[in-house]
């Protein structure tokens, strides 16, 4: 597609920026003239001539009708959508706007709680009730899994007044649900598929990656373009896909949203970033597969580290994107933080993220052999060096309470909070959200009844002098519930 060889954005701001044009807009460092001088010198000085305002030859983001009006078609045009949004605050800020473009006050949404902490400040902004899938934990690859298409269909049968269902597939481990099958399930009952696509930009531009959200039928997806393609950090877009969803309702939300300076580097890197997954997606991400499975065996060579494979996830009924390595180092006998800390400490590598048990290694349009064999003779050092053992950590999460008494907007709106003793919080309606590590998911969320098995998993997290995430206190021994006085 000749129109697709555009980048409409990025060419007005380079033209823009090779002029000699003297600022009398905002940013106040004008073309970089008055950026410090140690900064300036480290990064040059063009790049601040891309930070500009909104003026009409650069076009506004929150009402196009130029270069960014052309920018977005070209990307929607690209993933085959009716219309794509940019987003300058990455899909945290899409994830919210789903939720509340999607519903109203009210409405019910199903999803699972292997979510983003953005969909749950969506769910507070939309004021919606949600309707939790117990995530599947499994104990053998040390993961967790986003709902199926079994769990969706029983909780579609349960609660049919749902207006949408919400999920988030690829997980932060690439692994992707059966989106296609969930998408026939919401569209037959007439819901709603909202998709957190935020670790899939890529997969509609080559064959052997999973299905993307869109392809699947879902009716809209945000997608963080910066994880995996070449945008630059929170360059990330929302793609609208359905006749049920008003487009200008999410404008709306999203001028909610979204600052009214957004950065111009950010949006010109969208406009670069489609262009180039567009035209040479297929081959990048045939090598980055190439390299990625080449990767993967020889770790499952090593001793102590593995690395689960796409048959392994396809016989769980799941598909992978193999270009994410999730790195299972239990049997070294470190945790995944201690061997992130050695691999950016004594090797120089840092990973995207680690919990107690896995490292997760992002692959993107920018990674190289060379940086693929730097990790893994790092790897192999570590594997080496250490004498391994088995830790006896288990990956729990204990059965999650589904009994919403307020929605999590009312809770968070109102002040009538207080303190209770942890060991006594059992039948109190929760006013936090805690979120213990691993398993990184919210075991009490706003607005829900405490249930014993929940305090008693706290407690004994407690006992072991383990850090609950919102848990504002020094020691968990006390949690904010809703006063009914
Ligand atoms: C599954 C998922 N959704 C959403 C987000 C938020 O994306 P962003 O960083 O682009 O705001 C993340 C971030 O890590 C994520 O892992």
């Amino acid at each position: 597609m000749k129109s697709q060889g555009r980048t409409p954005l990025m060419d007005v701001l380079l033209s823009r920026a090779k002029r000699d044009v003297t600022s009398f807009h905002t940013p106040g460092h004008k073309n970089g003239q008055g950026v410090d001088p140690k900064l300036r010198a480290f990064t040059g000085k063009n790049v601040y001539k891309l930070d500009v305002t909104v003026f009409p030859e650069v076009d506004s983001l929150h009402d196009p009708v130029g270069a960014i009006k052309r920018a977005q078609a070209l990307m929607a045009q690209a993933y085959g959508v009716k219309h794509s949004f940019f987003l300058v605050n990455g899909s945290s800020s899409g994830n919210m706007a789903m939720l509340m473009s999607a519903c109203h006050p009210g409405d019910s949404v199903i999803l699972s709680r292997n979510a983003h902490k953005s969909t749950l400040s969506g769910i507070i902004l939309s004021g919606v009730w949600p309707i939790w899938i117990q995530p599947k934990v499994d104990q053998h690859l040390d993961i967790i899994f986003d709902s199926d298409a079994a769990q969706v269909e029983e909780a579609l049968r349960q609660f049919p007044e749902a207006k949408a269902v919400f999920i988030t597939s690829p997980t932060y481990h690439g692994v992707t649900t059966d989106l296609k099958k969930i998408a026939d399930l919401c569209h037959e009952r007439g819901k709603l598929l909202l998709v957190d696509e935020a670790h899939g930009p890529h997969l509609k531009f080559h064959k052997d990656l999973p299905i993307s959200a869109v392809e699947a039928g879902a009716d809209m997806c945000v997608q963080s373009t910066h994880k995996i393609l070449s945008a630059v950090s929170q360059g990330s877009a929302l793609h609208v896909n359905s006749d049920w969803v008003e487009l200008n309702r999410v404008r709306k939300i999203l001028s909610i949203l979204q600052t009214t300076s957004p950065n111009y580097f950010i949006l010109a890197s969208l406009d670069a970033a489609r262009r180039q997954v567009f035209f040479q997606g297929e081959k990048i991400f045939s090598r980055l597969i190439r390299l990625a499975e080449e990767a993967r065996e020889r770790i499952n060579h090593l001793r102590h580290i593995y690395c689960f494979t796409q048959g392994e996830i396809r016989a769980k009924g799941y598909d992978l994107d193999v270009t994410k390595l999730t790195l299972n180092v239990t049997r070294t006998g470190l945790s995944g933080h201690e061997v992130e800390h050695r691999l950016a400490f004594e090797y120089g590598i840092q990973v995207d993220c680690a919990d107690l048990f896995n490292l997760i290694a992002i692959m993107g349009t920018g990674t190289t052999r060379r940086d693929v064999e730097r990790l893994l003779s790092a790897l192999e050092d570590i594997d080496r060096k250490d004498p391994g053992h088995e830790r006896n950590w288990v990956l729990q999460l204990p059965s999650l309470s589904t009994e919403m008494v307020m929605t999590p907007r009312d809770v968070f709106l109102q002040h009538q909070a207080k303190r209770v003793p942890l060991s006594k919080a059992a039948g109190h309606i929760s006013a936090q959200t805690l979120t213990p590590y691993p398993p990184g998911i919210p075991v009490l969320i706003p607005g829900e009844r405490i249930t014993k098995e929940i305090q008693d998993f706290l407690l004994d997290l407690a006992d072991k002098d383990i850090r609950v995430s919102g848990q504002e206190t020094d020691t968990l021994r006390t949690v904010k519930v809703v006063s009914t006085r």
